[in-house]
């Protein structure tokens, strides 16, 4: 059943320190209000149960230290073997404040200081940073822009992993170019890997937020041998709203791999999570998935929105298909503007707030990413804004 009524509630979210919504001014640059179209969360309240289970521990009261329980890992085996047909054991599971933090911890346990590290760019760009943070250098295989989709370049990656790559980070689903890579690209990708010795850290942040009809597929679910090669990273906080809470899970069948992370953890005294962000995840697991079938129906819905409107309205942008997520990579190299101007157009003419693709390195030139986990009538105002920029 679509609860279109329950994602259709305008709530404001300013004073609640959103990044999204009251960090414009800073990110944009402008006094004036932006709405808000950019970073990776959504403008939705997550499935009651969670809501429910956080009261239900703030009513308590007492908020001493708290150890993550074994109900947890029960909730992720779970999930992941219901909606993602992936048998993982419990004890493959560690845990983290988010999937950036995993993705630092997993370049500092599995590499040393200047060695490669292969991203496929346009990508989230963490996956550069937290490479040249940690002092390791980023190899980059570039994603091929084939109109409607992108698609890998496996001459191009495989001469980067023959380059003295030590580690590949993988965005499946892909952001921000929406692709849920399939199982034949993820087995090429996977085989040319264990070919060449790289550790592949496949950030499935996105996993949940799967569009129809395309499926998801853990590339460590692939072989027991792909599986030994490789560190899985989920999260509730993209799924079900929660990013705020702060809570994540490593997992990876390799013993050795598991034990080089508890050193990181070790070397920090990271050794639980948020008692909110340990209740919120075990809830959401367990008894989001209505909710979640409902989001993505209305997710699928704004993105028909997008469509219709720019066939109508604004022929000169085209949408690359989105396979997953609620960003859209929405290509405006018809407009023929250099990136300052695209972007300064949409935030001074429009005044509509949008990551811009060159955020996302090589190959974001002429893109923007709009996010649609909004109520529709803010996709529409998002929409009417970008016309009023072009048209100006
Ligand atoms: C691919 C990807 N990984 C990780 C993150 C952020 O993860 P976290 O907030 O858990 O650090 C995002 C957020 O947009 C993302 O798109």
């Amino acid at each position: 059943m679509i609860i279109v009524d329950f994602f259709e509630q305008n709530i404001d979210r300013r004073n609640t320190s959103s990044v999204k919504w009251e960090r414009t001014k800073e990110v944009f640059k402008t006094d004036e209000d932006v709405l808000p179209m950019w970073v990776a969360d959504m403008d939705f309240r997550p499935p009651q149960a969670v809501i429910d289970a956080l009261q239900s521990r703030v009513e308590h009261g007492i908020f001493g230290y708290t150890f993550i329980g074994d109900t947890v890992g029960d909730a992720i085996v779970g999930w992941m073997s219901k909606r993602h047909n992936w048998t993982i054991e419990k004890d493959w599971i560690q845990y983290s404040s988010g999937v950036v933090p995993s993705i630092g911890k997993a370049i500092q346990a599995l590499t040393e200081p200047g060695d490669k590290i292969l991203v496929q760019s346009p990508v989230y760009p963490p996956f550069f940073s937290m490479v040249k943070s940690n002092d390791r250098v980023v190899e980059n295989a570039p994603l091929v822009n084939a109109e409607t989709r992108y698609e890998i370049d496996f001459d191009a990656f495989e001469r980067s992993l023959k380059n003295g790559v030590k580690m590949f980070l993988l965005c499946h689903p892909h952001n921000p170019v929406s692709r849920v890579w399939k199982e034949d690209e993820l087995r090429k990708m996977a085989e040319l890997c264990l070919e060449n010795d790289v550790i592949i850290v496949s950030d499935e942040i996105h996993s949940d937020l799967i569009l129809k009809p395309n499926k998801h597929i853990p590339i460590a679910s692939l072989s027991d041998e792909i599986s030994a090669q490789t560190i899985t990273l989920v999260a509730p906080s993209k799924t079900f709203n929660l990013a705020g809470l702060q809570s994540s899970a490593i997992i990876s069948s390799n013993d050795s791999f598991r034990k080089k992370i508890t050193t990181i953890d070790q070397q920090q005294g990271a050794f639980t999570l948020n008692a909110f962000g340990i209740i919120a995840m075990e809830a959401a697991y367990l008894k989001g998935e209505e909710w979640l079938e409902d989001l993505l129906r209305y997710i699928e819905g704004n993105i028909a929105t997008v469509k219709e409107f720019f066939a109508e309205h604004l022929p000169e942008l085209s949408l690359i298909e989105p396979e997953a997520t609620y960003l859209l990579w929405i290509d405006c190299r018809k407009l023929a503007l250099s990136d300052a101007k695209l972007n300064q157009l949409f935030i001074k003419e429009g005044k509509v707030g949008f990551n811009p693709g060159t955020s996302f390195g090589e190959g974001g030139e002429g893109f923007v990413r709009m996010n649609v986990a909004c109520t529709r009538n803010t996709v529409i105002e998002g929409l009417e804004r970008m016309k009023k920029a072009i048209k100006s």
